[in-house]
Protein backbone atom coordinates (compact mmCIF):
# COMPACT_ATOMS: atom_id res chain seq x y z
CA UNK A 1 0.00 0.00 0.00
CA UNK A 2 3.15 2.30 -0.24
CA UNK A 3 3.21 4.54 -3.52
CA UNK A 4 6.80 6.66 -3.42
CA UNK A 5 4.99 8.66 -6.44
CA UNK A 6 5.00 12.23 -5.10
CA UNK A 7 1.81 14.36 -3.61
CA UNK A 8 1.19 18.22 -4.10
CA UNK A 9 -1.76 19.25 -1.39
CA UNK A 10 -4.04 21.70 -3.36
CA UNK A 11 -2.00 20.41 -6.56
CA UNK A 12 0.53 23.21 -6.20
CA UNK A 13 2.96 23.50 -8.52
CA UNK A 14 1.04 20.59 -10.89
CA UNK A 15 0.60 21.00 -14.42
CA UNK A 16 -3.10 19.32 -14.73
CA UNK A 17 -4.08 20.71 -18.20
CA UNK A 18 -2.82 22.36 -21.43
CA UNK A 19 -4.77 25.51 -22.78
CA UNK A 20 -4.64 28.06 -25.49
CA UNK A 21 -6.85 30.54 -23.31
CA UNK A 22 -5.30 32.62 -20.58
CA UNK A 23 -1.46 33.18 -19.69
CA UNK A 24 -0.94 34.29 -16.04
CA UNK A 25 2.91 35.57 -15.17
CA UNK A 26 3.03 36.02 -11.96
CA UNK A 27 6.74 37.30 -12.55
CA UNK A 28 6.42 39.91 -14.59
CA UNK A 29 2.57 41.41 -13.50
CA UNK A 30 0.99 39.62 -17.02
CA UNK A 31 -2.25 38.36 -17.88
CA UNK A 32 -2.85 37.54 -21.60
CA UNK A 33 -6.14 36.24 -23.22
CA UNK A 34 -4.82 34.12 -26.14
CA UNK A 35 -1.85 36.28 -26.15
CA UNK A 36 -3.59 40.18 -25.93
CA UNK A 37 -2.49 42.00 -23.17
CA UNK A 38 -5.41 42.16 -20.67
CA UNK A 39 -5.02 46.48 -20.72
CA UNK A 40 -5.16 46.49 -24.29
CA UNK A 41 -8.55 44.08 -24.35
CA UNK A 42 -9.97 46.64 -21.37
CA UNK A 43 -9.03 49.70 -23.63
CA UNK A 44 -10.14 48.31 -27.25
CA UNK A 45 -12.85 46.08 -26.47
CA UNK A 46 -16.00 44.79 -24.82
CA UNK A 47 -16.94 41.70 -22.59
CA UNK A 48 -18.77 40.44 -25.80
CA UNK A 49 -15.73 40.51 -27.94
CA UNK A 50 -13.65 39.24 -25.40
CA UNK A 51 -15.96 36.57 -24.58
CA UNK A 52 -16.38 35.49 -28.16
CA UNK A 53 -12.46 35.73 -28.86
CA UNK A 54 -12.10 33.67 -25.88
CA UNK A 55 -14.78 30.88 -27.38
CA UNK A 56 -13.36 31.12 -31.09
CA UNK A 57 -10.06 32.60 -30.94
CA UNK A 58 -10.85 35.34 -33.37
CA UNK A 59 -10.76 39.27 -32.27
CA UNK A 60 -13.70 41.13 -33.45
CA UNK A 61 -13.72 44.38 -31.53
CA UNK A 62 -17.37 45.23 -33.09
CA UNK A 63 -18.96 41.80 -31.78
CA UNK A 64 -22.40 42.67 -29.75
CA UNK A 65 -24.28 40.19 -27.50
CA UNK A 66 -27.22 40.89 -25.90
CA UNK A 67 -28.64 39.37 -22.35
CA UNK A 68 -30.47 36.03 -22.87
CA UNK A 69 -34.33 35.54 -21.96
CA UNK A 70 -35.28 33.55 -18.89
CA UNK A 71 -37.28 30.28 -20.12
CA UNK A 72 -40.42 30.40 -17.67
CA UNK A 73 -39.56 27.41 -15.31
CA UNK A 74 -36.50 28.96 -14.87
CA UNK A 75 -38.37 31.81 -13.45
CA UNK A 76 -40.84 29.66 -11.80
CA UNK A 77 -37.46 28.42 -9.84
CA UNK A 78 -36.44 31.68 -8.88
CA UNK A 79 -39.99 32.98 -7.50
CA UNK A 80 -39.66 29.99 -5.09
CA UNK A 81 -36.34 30.81 -3.61
CA UNK A 82 -36.42 32.13 -0.06
CA UNK A 83 -35.53 36.18 -0.55
CA UNK A 84 -32.60 35.63 2.05
CA UNK A 85 -31.09 33.68 -0.44
CA UNK A 86 -27.52 34.34 -1.61
CA UNK A 87 -27.25 35.92 -5.11
CA UNK A 88 -24.51 33.30 -6.34
CA UNK A 89 -26.95 30.34 -4.61
CA UNK A 90 -29.28 31.93 -6.71
CA UNK A 91 -27.38 32.16 -9.79
CA UNK A 92 -26.07 28.84 -9.36
CA UNK A 93 -29.57 27.18 -8.96
CA UNK A 94 -30.37 29.71 -11.99
CA UNK A 95 -27.72 27.85 -14.21
CA UNK A 96 -28.82 24.43 -13.50
CA UNK A 97 -32.44 24.60 -13.63
CA UNK A 98 -31.85 26.32 -17.14
CA UNK A 99 -29.77 23.16 -18.35
CA UNK A 100 -32.73 21.47 -17.35
CA UNK A 101 -34.44 23.40 -19.48
CA UNK A 102 -31.67 23.03 -23.08
CA UNK A 103 -31.18 19.27 -23.78
CA UNK A 104 -27.84 19.95 -23.81
CA UNK A 105 -25.90 17.87 -26.37
CA UNK A 106 -22.27 16.99 -26.00
CA UNK A 107 -19.30 18.39 -26.48
CA UNK A 108 -20.42 21.74 -25.96
CA UNK A 109 -20.54 24.54 -28.61
CA UNK A 110 -19.73 27.73 -28.69
CA UNK A 111 -23.34 28.45 -29.25
CA UNK A 112 -24.16 26.67 -26.23
CA UNK A 113 -21.38 28.43 -24.20
CA UNK A 114 -23.33 32.31 -25.67
CA UNK A 115 -26.50 31.28 -24.65
CA UNK A 116 -25.45 31.01 -21.30
CA UNK A 117 -23.68 33.81 -20.90
CA UNK A 118 -26.26 35.73 -22.40
CA UNK A 119 -28.75 34.27 -19.91
CA UNK A 120 -26.91 34.25 -16.31
CA UNK A 121 -27.27 37.80 -16.29
CA UNK A 122 -30.69 38.25 -16.76
CA UNK A 123 -31.42 35.64 -14.02
CA UNK A 124 -29.39 37.64 -11.34
CA UNK A 125 -30.98 40.68 -12.28
CA UNK A 126 -34.31 38.84 -12.47
CA UNK A 127 -33.31 37.57 -8.59
CA UNK A 128 -31.90 40.84 -7.41
CA UNK A 129 -35.38 42.38 -8.07
CA UNK A 130 -37.69 39.46 -6.80
CA UNK A 131 -35.94 39.41 -3.22
CA UNK A 132 -36.81 43.26 -3.56
CA UNK A 133 -40.50 42.35 -3.86
CA UNK A 134 -40.16 44.32 -7.65
CA UNK A 135 -40.71 42.47 -11.22
CA UNK A 136 -38.13 41.35 -13.45
CA UNK A 137 -37.70 42.99 -15.89
CA UNK A 138 -37.25 41.55 -19.77
CA UNK A 139 -34.14 41.47 -21.71
CA UNK A 140 -33.44 44.46 -24.20
CA UNK A 141 -32.08 42.84 -27.33
CA UNK A 142 -30.73 46.61 -28.61
CA UNK A 143 -28.16 46.66 -25.86
CA UNK A 144 -25.00 44.88 -25.33
CA UNK A 145 -24.50 42.06 -22.46
CA UNK A 146 -23.53 44.93 -19.73
CA UNK A 147 -25.36 47.65 -20.05
CA UNK A 148 -28.48 45.48 -20.56
CA UNK A 149 -27.34 43.47 -17.39
CA UNK A 150 -27.51 47.05 -15.46
CA UNK A 151 -30.95 47.96 -17.11
CA UNK A 152 -32.25 44.07 -15.86
CA UNK A 153 -31.12 45.06 -12.46
CA UNK A 154 -32.35 48.62 -12.00
CA UNK A 155 -35.10 49.36 -14.75
CA UNK A 156 -32.97 52.02 -16.02
CA UNK A 157 -30.71 52.21 -19.10
CA UNK A 158 -27.16 52.70 -17.74
CA UNK A 159 -24.92 55.91 -18.98
CA UNK A 160 -22.29 55.49 -21.01
CA UNK A 161 -19.31 55.82 -18.24
CA UNK A 162 -21.59 53.77 -15.78
CA UNK A 163 -22.09 50.57 -18.57
CA UNK A 164 -18.46 51.00 -19.78
CA UNK A 165 -16.38 50.83 -16.51
CA UNK A 166 -18.75 47.45 -15.44
CA UNK A 167 -18.09 46.15 -18.89
CA UNK A 168 -13.76 46.62 -17.97
CA UNK A 169 -14.63 44.50 -14.93
CA UNK A 170 -16.28 41.22 -16.61
CA UNK A 171 -13.33 41.80 -19.21
CA UNK A 172 -10.71 41.62 -16.61
CA UNK A 173 -12.90 39.26 -14.65
CA UNK A 174 -13.65 37.00 -17.85
CA UNK A 175 -10.66 34.31 -17.35
CA UNK A 176 -7.54 33.81 -15.45
CA UNK A 177 -6.01 30.11 -16.04
CA UNK A 178 -6.69 27.24 -14.40
CA UNK A 179 -8.36 28.70 -10.96
CA UNK A 180 -10.35 26.42 -8.41
CA UNK A 181 -13.60 27.32 -10.71
CA UNK A 182 -12.54 26.88 -14.08
CA UNK A 183 -10.92 23.56 -13.23
CA UNK A 184 -13.97 22.37 -11.28
CA UNK A 185 -15.51 23.18 -14.82
CA UNK A 186 -12.67 21.22 -16.66
CA UNK A 187 -13.43 17.76 -14.42
CA UNK A 188 -17.04 18.11 -14.76
CA UNK A 189 -16.85 17.77 -18.32
CA UNK A 190 -14.14 15.44 -18.69
CA UNK A 191 -16.77 13.12 -18.16
CA UNK A 192 -18.58 13.88 -20.83
CA UNK A 193 -21.07 15.68 -18.87
CA UNK A 194 -22.60 19.21 -19.76
CA UNK A 195 -21.95 22.94 -19.82
CA UNK A 196 -24.67 24.02 -17.75
CA UNK A 197 -23.65 20.70 -14.67
CA UNK A 198 -20.15 22.27 -15.50
CA UNK A 199 -21.22 26.02 -15.14
CA UNK A 200 -23.44 25.10 -11.58
CA UNK A 201 -20.25 23.48 -10.10
CA UNK A 202 -17.94 26.45 -11.26
CA UNK A 203 -19.99 28.70 -9.21
CA UNK A 204 -20.01 26.15 -6.54
CA UNK A 205 -16.46 26.69 -6.15
CA UNK A 206 -16.22 30.24 -7.15
CA UNK A 207 -18.36 30.60 -3.82
CA UNK A 208 -15.84 30.08 -1.17
CA UNK A 209 -14.15 32.80 0.35
CA UNK A 210 -10.70 32.04 -0.92
CA UNK A 211 -11.53 32.37 -4.34
CA UNK A 212 -14.47 34.85 -4.77
CA UNK A 213 -13.09 37.09 -3.28
CA UNK A 214 -13.60 39.55 -1.04
CA UNK A 215 -14.20 43.17 -2.79
CA UNK A 216 -16.76 43.86 0.20
CA UNK A 217 -14.18 43.40 2.69
CA UNK A 218 -11.74 46.33 1.10
CA UNK A 219 -15.08 48.56 1.38
CA UNK A 220 -15.56 47.90 5.04
CA UNK A 221 -11.89 48.37 5.81
CA UNK A 222 -11.60 51.59 3.65
CA UNK A 223 -14.38 53.04 6.48
CA UNK A 224 -12.19 51.17 9.01
CA UNK A 225 -9.53 53.97 8.26
CA UNK A 226 -11.70 56.72 7.96
CA UNK A 227 -9.29 59.30 6.67
CA UNK A 228 -6.38 59.75 5.47
CA UNK A 229 -4.26 61.22 8.26
CA UNK A 230 -5.08 57.88 10.08
CA UNK A 231 -4.01 55.70 7.41
CA UNK A 232 -0.49 54.51 8.45
CA UNK A 233 -1.61 53.97 11.94
CA UNK A 234 -4.51 52.06 10.73
CA UNK A 235 -2.36 50.02 8.55
CA UNK A 236 -0.22 48.88 11.57
CA UNK A 237 -2.02 48.40 14.04
CA UNK A 238 -4.07 45.97 11.79
CA UNK A 239 -0.88 44.38 10.74
CA UNK A 240 0.15 43.85 14.40
CA UNK A 241 -2.97 42.21 14.89
CA UNK A 242 -1.93 39.36 12.63
CA UNK A 243 -4.92 40.61 10.56
CA UNK A 244 -5.04 40.90 6.73
CA UNK A 245 -4.94 44.08 4.59
CA UNK A 246 -7.60 43.36 1.92
CA UNK A 247 -7.23 44.01 -1.88
CA UNK A 248 -3.22 42.69 -1.38
CA UNK A 249 -0.94 39.73 -1.60
CA UNK A 250 -1.56 37.06 -4.24
CA UNK A 251 -1.07 33.25 -4.88
CA UNK A 252 0.83 33.72 -8.07
CA UNK A 253 1.28 37.39 -8.80
CA UNK A 254 4.61 38.69 -7.17
CA UNK A 255 4.25 41.72 -9.16
CA UNK A 256 1.62 44.53 -9.13
CA UNK A 257 -1.60 42.83 -10.21
CA UNK A 258 -2.48 43.96 -13.98
CA UNK A 259 -6.08 43.61 -13.39
CA UNK A 260 -6.07 46.21 -10.40
CA UNK A 261 -3.96 48.36 -12.86
CA UNK A 262 -6.53 48.52 -15.15
CA UNK A 263 -9.39 48.81 -12.80
CA UNK A 264 -7.61 51.81 -11.02
CA UNK A 265 -7.78 53.66 -13.99
CA UNK A 266 -10.94 53.19 -15.01
CA UNK A 267 -12.07 53.39 -11.71
CA UNK A 268 -10.17 56.90 -11.24
CA UNK A 269 -12.17 58.14 -14.80
CA UNK A 270 -15.56 57.02 -13.98
CA UNK A 271 -18.11 60.13 -13.40
CA UNK A 272 -19.84 58.66 -10.38
CA UNK A 273 -16.62 57.66 -8.09
CA UNK A 274 -17.10 56.29 -4.55
CA UNK A 275 -16.17 59.01 -2.10
CA UNK A 276 -14.21 56.64 -0.81
CA UNK A 277 -11.17 56.15 -4.41
CA UNK A 278 -9.29 59.21 -3.32
CA UNK A 279 -8.30 57.82 0.24
CA UNK A 280 -8.60 54.27 -1.28
CA UNK A 281 -5.68 55.80 -3.63
CA UNK A 282 -3.81 57.56 -0.87
CA UNK A 283 -4.31 54.11 1.51
CA UNK A 284 -2.71 52.20 -1.34
CA UNK A 285 0.45 53.82 -1.10
CA UNK A 286 0.60 53.72 2.60
CA UNK A 287 -0.30 50.30 2.96
CA UNK A 288 2.56 48.76 -0.14
CA UNK A 289 5.10 50.86 1.29
CA UNK A 290 4.20 49.11 4.95
CA UNK A 291 4.03 45.89 3.97
CA UNK A 292 7.42 45.52 1.74
CA UNK A 293 8.27 47.15 5.18
CA UNK A 294 7.52 43.98 7.22
CA UNK A 295 7.83 41.48 4.35
CA UNK A 296 10.85 42.16 2.39
CA UNK A 297 10.76 38.55 1.51
CA UNK A 298 8.05 38.63 -0.19
CA UNK A 299 6.48 40.77 -3.01
CA UNK A 300 3.14 41.77 -1.52
CA UNK A 301 1.25 43.92 -4.25
CA UNK A 302 -2.28 45.51 -4.65
CA UNK A 303 -4.49 42.63 -6.13
CA UNK A 304 -7.59 42.86 -8.18
CA UNK A 305 -9.94 43.04 -5.59
CA UNK A 306 -8.84 46.51 -4.38
CA UNK A 307 -10.25 48.20 -7.05
CA UNK A 308 -13.08 45.68 -8.27
CA UNK A 309 -14.57 47.33 -4.77
CA UNK A 310 -14.40 50.70 -5.96
CA UNK A 311 -15.86 50.07 -9.94
CA UNK A 312 -18.19 47.60 -8.70
CA UNK A 313 -19.76 50.25 -5.65
CA UNK A 314 -19.34 53.16 -8.18
CA UNK A 315 -21.91 51.46 -10.95
CA UNK A 316 -24.28 51.08 -7.93
CA UNK A 317 -24.05 47.02 -7.26
CA UNK A 318 -24.65 46.53 -3.30
CA UNK A 319 -21.90 44.59 -2.29
CA UNK A 320 -23.76 41.56 -1.36
CA UNK A 321 -24.14 41.27 -5.28
CA UNK A 322 -20.32 41.85 -6.01
CA UNK A 323 -19.31 37.68 -5.83
CA UNK A 324 -22.08 36.70 -8.44
CA UNK A 325 -20.90 39.58 -10.56
CA UNK A 326 -17.42 38.64 -10.82
CA UNK A 327 -19.20 35.03 -11.37
CA UNK A 328 -21.41 36.23 -14.37
CA UNK A 329 -17.63 37.73 -15.82
CA UNK A 330 -16.40 34.67 -15.51
CA UNK A 331 -18.21 32.52 -17.83
CA UNK A 332 -17.01 33.51 -20.66
CA UNK A 333 -13.79 31.74 -19.26
CA UNK A 334 -15.45 28.66 -17.40
CA UNK A 335 -17.57 27.87 -20.84
CA UNK A 336 -14.27 28.75 -23.03
CA UNK A 337 -11.93 25.90 -20.99
CA UNK A 338 -15.36 23.40 -20.95
CA UNK A 339 -15.16 23.69 -24.99
CA UNK A 340 -11.24 23.26 -24.84
CA UNK A 341 -11.29 20.82 -22.62
CA UNK A 342 -13.67 18.46 -24.55
CA UNK A 343 -12.12 19.47 -27.91
CA UNK A 344 -8.93 16.93 -26.95
CA UNK A 345 -10.44 15.46 -23.87
CA UNK A 346 -9.19 12.92 -21.68
CA UNK A 347 -11.42 12.10 -18.21
CA UNK A 348 -9.86 13.71 -15.35
CA UNK A 349 -9.18 11.76 -12.26
CA UNK A 350 -5.94 11.80 -10.36
CA UNK A 351 -4.89 9.44 -7.82
CA UNK A 352 -4.80 9.29 -4.14
CA UNK A 353 -2.25 8.18 -1.58
CA UNK A 354 -4.25 5.74 0.53
CA UNK A 355 -3.66 6.49 4.36
CA UNK A 356 -6.48 4.08 5.96
CA UNK A 357 -5.29 0.66 7.60
CA UNK A 358 -4.13 -2.04 6.39
CA UNK A 359 -6.58 -4.87 4.97
CA UNK A 360 -8.22 -6.14 7.94
CA UNK A 361 -10.52 -8.68 9.51
CA UNK A 362 -14.11 -7.26 10.21
CA UNK A 363 -14.37 -7.33 14.32
CA UNK A 364 -15.83 -10.79 15.16
N1 LIG B 1 -1.92 41.44 4.32
C1 LIG B 1 -0.93 41.22 5.19
N2 LIG B 1 -0.06 40.20 5.09
C2 LIG B 1 -0.20 39.38 4.06
C3 LIG B 1 -1.21 39.55 3.10
C4 LIG B 1 -2.08 40.64 3.27
N3 LIG B 1 -3.06 40.88 2.40
N4 LIG B 1 -1.12 38.58 2.19
C5 LIG B 1 -0.09 37.80 2.57
N5 LIG B 1 0.47 38.29 3.68
C6 LIG B 1 1.66 37.80 4.36
C7 LIG B 1 1.29 36.98 5.54
O1 LIG B 1 2.07 37.44 6.61
C8 LIG B 1 1.70 35.57 5.19
O2 LIG B 1 2.41 35.04 6.24
P1 LIG B 1 1.68 34.16 7.40
O3 LIG B 1 1.18 32.91 6.70
O4 LIG B 1 2.75 33.94 8.36
O5 LIG B 1 0.55 34.98 7.92
C9 LIG B 1 2.64 35.69 4.00
O6 LIG B 1 2.41 36.99 3.46
C10 LIG B 1 2.33 34.64 2.94
O7 LIG B 1 0.95 34.58 2.73
P2 LIG B 1 0.21 33.32 2.13
O8 LIG B 1 -1.09 33.14 2.81
O9 LIG B 1 1.13 32.16 2.04
O10 LIG B 1 -0.04 33.79 0.70
P3 LIG B 1 -1.00 33.06 -0.27
O11 LIG B 1 -0.33 33.11 -1.55
O12 LIG B 1 -1.46 31.75 0.21
O13 LIG B 1 -2.29 34.00 -0.16
C11 LIG B 1 -3.96 35.54 -0.49
C12 LIG B 1 -2.76 34.79 -1.11
C13 LIG B 1 -4.62 36.36 -1.57
C14 LIG B 1 -4.97 34.54 0.08
C15 LIG B 1 -3.44 36.47 0.63
O14 LIG B 1 -2.48 37.35 0.11
C16 LIG B 1 -4.56 37.22 1.34
O15 LIG B 1 -5.14 36.70 2.28
N6 LIG B 1 -4.87 38.49 0.89
C17 LIG B 1 -5.93 39.26 1.49
C18 LIG B 1 -7.28 38.85 0.93
C19 LIG B 1 -7.46 39.26 -0.50
O16 LIG B 1 -7.13 40.38 -0.91
N7 LIG B 1 -8.02 38.35 -1.30
C20 LIG B 1 -8.27 38.56 -2.70
C21 LIG B 1 -7.29 37.80 -3.55
S1 LIG B 1 -7.47 38.12 -5.28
Amino acid sequence: MTDERPYSPGLEGVIAAETALGYVDGEKGRLLYRGYRIGDLVEHGTYPAVANLLWTGDWEPEHRMATGEIPDGVLTTLQALPKTAKPMDALRTAVSAWGATQALTYPPTPEQARALTAFSPSALAAFARLRAGQEPVASDPSLDLVPGFLYQLTGTKPDAGTARALDAYFVVGAEHGLNASTFTARVIVSTRSDLASSVAGAIGALKGPLHGGAPSEVVEQLHQVGSVERAEQWVKETLDKGERLMGFGHRVYRAYDPRAAALRKVAQSMDKKPEWLDLAIKVEDVALRVLAERHPERALKTNVEYYAAAVLQGVGLTPDLFPATFALARHAGWTAHVIEQSADNRLIRPDARYTGPQERDLPA
